[in-house]
């Protein structure tokens, strides 16, 4: 029989485990992915018992399925049900681990066994949970791994974000730890990869000599909600930036690995961190753009006069021979016009175009666009013949590829049973890596404490459900440039 196999949820009262983390594994558990032998421990300092855990736990999963229209699996949940556990413990607290050491003698035995701890708790509690598992043992592989998985944020800067990494070093050793950018999860940012890396189409075009310039977009519809009171500490450059969309950067400009394993990958990834050119903080200003939706101050938990961003677009230079001056644009807000996130590859116009074009009118060069969510898909958009008397008139029009109009009848994994299957599998590629981590918010840094300068203007304000701030077009639109329109 194969040795243990558990995942310990620390932070088990919270929303992440009961809207993300069970649904996963329940998930996995019925598509017949979790391995038998698998059981999961809740653990938070609540005193429930195991059975409350479980109802509760369904009730959510039930109401979550139903919410989105998708049946609801009572048999398979009866089965997966008795793999719940729970354990009331204070695992921050100095000898809080008691209680999980003793469930595992009593579950393990002598033998031991493998074990995934998942940090879904406050990030400040880290550290002292990480030392609590040291303390008690609970970090030797006896008779199997010791993963932890922690989730973002992770830092507030790069010293912190450092000082997180030192102290986690203390108990785990880096190929141990698996950091959550749940963006690198979505089959679509994965598929950037399949798309430049097993095709010989595009990746002959994919530099300087062939594109323009990059956007990346990662647009919410929905406003701060019930977060205020986190999200105005941190702002969209902290929450955003610093992970998914620089994360996404990396796969669309990184060059390709001999092999697709973890440290290849990510050294990869590094290299194009290490070569993101990063402003002083004077100079970042002008490569920056912040705005706020109208009304965020009335949102619970948001101070008064907060200057927090909840839009920003930044530009982005990449300081290596593929993207010689070519500039990346990123931008990212909350409570725009509709969710979507893409990224956009403009190429450059042709040198000499003989077709005569209607006054005032100039050609829209080619494009791809990597649509990330919803609608997944590819759309390359190109020059036709409209049909017509007229010599030549000259329309674009995209050949394009719907992920689910291809694959209808197997739904995209959601991130986190993808990442949660990974970490158990014990491939790390898609998780993040210290000093991929700390580089990020290297390059983020100046730019954060560029938005925070009190001499700076407000961030502007942008009504609800617009496309964000004007001003974010007139940094494209200084170089001759213009964004993509968020959600066409
Ligand atoms: C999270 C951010 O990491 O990503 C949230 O903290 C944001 O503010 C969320 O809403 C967006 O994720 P997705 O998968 O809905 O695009």
């Amino acid at each position: 029989m194969a040795e243990p196999l558990t995942v310990v949820i620390f932070g088990a009262s919270g929303d992440l485990t009961s809207r993300k983390l069970i649904p996963a594994l329940f998930e996995l558990h019925r598509k017949g992915h979790l391995p038998a032998e698998t059981k999961i421990v809740g653990v938070s300092r609540s005193p429930f018992r195991s059975d409350t855990f479980r109802q509760q736990l369904a009730s959510k999963a039930e109401e979550l399925a139903r919410s989105s229209n998708e049946p609801w699996h009572a048999e398979a949940w009866n089965q997966f049900a008795p793999r719940l556990h729970y354990v009331a413990a204070d695992a921050a607290a100095p000898q809080g681990l008691q209680p999980l050491a003793e469930w595992f003698r009593r579950e393990e035995g002598e033998q031991g066994g493998r074990r995934l701890y998942y940090l879904s708790v406050a990030p400040e509690l880290y550290p002292a949970i990480a030392a609590n598992l040291a303390d008690s043992g609970m970090n030797r592989e006896i008779g199997g791994f010791r993963r932890l998985i922690v989730e973002k944020p992770f830092g507030q800067d790069r010293a912190t974000a450092r000082e997180v990494n030192r102290q986690l070093h203390q108990a785990f050793r880096e190929e141990q730890i698996y950091r959550i950018d749940h963006y690198l999860g979505k089959e679509t940012v994965q598929n950037i990869l399949i798309f430049r890396f097993a095709n010989t189409l595009f990746e002959p075009l994919w530099n300087y000599q062939y594109i323009d310039h990059v956007q990346i977009t990662v647009a919410e519809k929905v406003p701060v909600g019930k977060r205020g009171a986190f999200y105005d500490k941190v702002g969209v450059l902290r929450d955003m930036f610093q992970s998914h969309l620089l994360q996404v950067l990396t796969m669309v400009a990184m060059e390709a690995p001999a092999r697709f394993n973890a440290d290849q990958l990510r050294n990869e990834k590094m290299k194009v961190l290490d070569a993101v050119e990063i402003p002083s903080v004077e100079s970042a200003g002008e490569s920056l753009v912040v705005g706020q939706y109208a009304g965020y101050h009335d949102e619970p938990g948001v101070a008064p006069q907060s200057r927090t961003p909840t839009y920003a677009a930044i530009r982005l230079q990449i300081n290596n021979w593929r993207w010689r001056n070519v500039p990346f644009y990123l931008r990212s807000g909350k409570n725009l016009s509709t969710r979507y996130s893409e990224v956009m590859v403009q190429f450059r116009c042709p040198p000499h175009l003989m077709f005569p074009l209607p006054k005032g009118e100039t050609l829209r060069c080619n494009h791809i666009k990597l649509v990330l969510q919803p609608n997944e898909g590819i759309h390359l958009n190109f020059q036709t013949k409209a049909p017509g008397l007229e010599r030549v008139r000259l329309e674009p029009r995209d050949l394009s590829f719907d992920y689910r109009e291809a694959y209808g009848d197997q739904p995209l994994p959601e991130a986190y049973q993808v990442l949660l299957l990974d970490a158990i599998r014990g491939d790390a590629a898609l998780f993040m890596r210290s000093d991929e981590i700390e580089r990020a918010w290297e390059i983020m840094d100046p730019l954060i404490a560029a938005s925070e300068r009190a001499d700076r203007p407000l961030p502007e304000i942008y009504p609800i459900g617009s496309q964000g701030p004007k001003s974010a077009d007139d940094l494209l639109a200084r170089e001759g440039r213009q964004w993509q329109r968020i959600g066409e």
